[in-house]
């Protein structure tokens, strides 16, 4: 089948990647040169694991390519998938899906076959039929349909989640739509993964409750992390006793400095609005959208608590400033409340990422970067974990206390074990949910 796919971005290029896997035929679009410009020379604009050697291969196999130009990639396409940004509006909290929009109407504009215009964006429901009016408005004559096909993958494990999905979403008005969706996803059919055919506004919803649901789901076990510090119970104990419990799950019970990224901050605050706006206020998650910002505040407190009431002065080495490991994506990331705050306070600040330089430069003004975790502890008053990336997870902490000036530990991922911590030479270990502990 030959498929566009408009927008290279995490969802985008990973859609657009794993289709040509699939063995049709894609073209890839974006307005950013920038992005394409890379693409054709088989650079990637993102980091993603295992997303180069697949971009390769399919490039290589003339199944994949990449253009500014939206009127050639889409001709004789059988689908057009919309997979740009919708972020959070300037001002009222709702998703923009202004982007979508506009590359519906260029979709309009250059069609002139039958063709379905898939929606993998994540959008407000009502969105999809907003999309149908707009290519209506545009060109009355074409012979379309639209579908909605929310993208449910995690960065840094994006191709496995779109290789073996829990499941595919399609909401759809019309068995013709249906066929060509069904045909776009065959392999994964073939292989058992569950499709779910249903109307547009639930398959827009489903992506927006379930997004919601983990936002909960996180913050309720980063607000029993805060009752456990109280009351001296251990939130990892906690979360584990509470996983096995097959109602609930063990999965999304990491207690942390509070969720960040590209998806929950801003699908939480849009289903809020769209509550609001029908009546209907989603009181679960305008608590947790306010209780995040809490736990992110909380961090703040943490961190200085462990240094004596003040950053003044204090060299602060942070490990990790994207949202999660295995990604570059800086988005709503901790480090981007943590680090100002250090710097406010008045701290010098080294930090280390082994991918989040490139994004985090401009978005971080004033700290240094340096290239590990031992360069950055090097004569430093606080050490802060801030993303739990492989690397580290088994640090050598006697050659980290050994060579800071104040050997102070803030784990915000739970990665060490208090004794080994204070074992290794720090004067005091704080993590989250577990008392704040300190060498005797
Ligand atoms: N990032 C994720 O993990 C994830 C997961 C599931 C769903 N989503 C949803 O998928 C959508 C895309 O997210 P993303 O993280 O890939 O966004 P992104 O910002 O990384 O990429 C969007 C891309 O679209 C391009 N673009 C915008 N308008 C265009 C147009 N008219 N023509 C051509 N290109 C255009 C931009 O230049 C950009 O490269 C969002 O709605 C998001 O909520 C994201």
């Amino acid at each position: 089948m030959k498929i566009a796919v408009i927008g290279t971005g995490y969802v985008g290029l990973v859609s657009g990647v794993c289709f040509a896997d699939f063995g049709h035929d894609i073209v890839c679009v974006d307005k950013d040169q920038r992005k394409i410009d890379m693409l054709e020379r088989g650079d990637i604009p993102i980091f993603e694991p295992g997303l180069d050697e697949l971009l390769a291969r399919n490039t290589a196999a003339g199944r994949l390519t990449f253009t500014r130009d939206l009127p050639t990639a889409i001709a004789g396409a059988e689908a057009v998938f919309i997979a740009v940004g919708t972020p959070t509006r300037r001002g009222d909290g709702h998703a923009d899906v202004s982007y979508v929009l506009a590359a519906a109407q260029e979709i309009a504009r250059a069609a002139t076959d039958y063709v379905v215009v898939v929606t993998k964006s994540t959008v407000p429901v009502g969105t999809n039929r907003k999309v149908a009016e707009v290519i209506k408005a545009a060109n009355p004559n074409l012979d379309f349909d639209v579908a909605s096909n929310p993208e449910f993958l995690r960065e840094g494990a994006a191709i496995d989640d779109f290789m073996r999905p829990d499941r595919i979403i399609v909401g759809v008005q019309t068995d013709r739509a249906a066929a060509v969706m069904a045909a776009i996803y065959r392999p994964l059919f073939l292989r058992d993964f569950p499709i779910v055919r249903t109307d547009l506004e639930s398959a827009e919803m489903i992506k927006y409750a379930a997004n919601a649901f983990l936002a909960t789901k996180v913050t309720f076990i980063n607000e029993i992390a805060s009752l456990c510090e109280r009351t001296g119970a251990d939130v990892k104990e906690v979360a584990k006793g509470i996983g096995y419990d097959g109602r609930i799950g063990n999965k999304f019970l990491h207690a942390g400095p509070g969720f960040g990224g590209s998806c929950f901050p801003k699908d939480t605050k849009a289903l809020a609005r769209i509550g609001q706006e029908h009546g209907v206020p989603m009181r679960i998650v305008e608590t947790v959208i306010e209780v995040n910002e809490q736990i992110k505040r909380r961090m703040i407190e943490k961190l200085r608590d462990l240094c004596d009431d003040s950053f003044a002065g204090k060299t602060v080495a942070v490990l990790g400033a994207t949202f999660k490991p295995n990604t570059d994506d800086m988005r709503e990331s901790p480090a981007l409340t943590i680090v100002p705050a250090l710097l406010g306070g008045g701290a010098t600040v080294r930090v280390t990422d082994p991918h989040g330089k490139a994004e985090g430069e401009a978005l971080l003004p004033g700290v240094t970067w340096v290239a590990n975790a031992y360069d950055a502890a090097e004569g430093a008053d606080l050490l802060v974990l801030l993303t739990a990336w492989n690397e580290f997870r088994a640090l050598d902490l006697t050659r980290l206390a050994g060579s800071m000036r104040t050997p102070l530990m803030a784990d915000l991922r739970n990665i060490y074990s208090p004794d080994d911590v204070l074992k290794a030479g720090f004067k005091a270990y704080a993590s989250i949910g577990r008392a704040q502990r300190s060498a005797s």
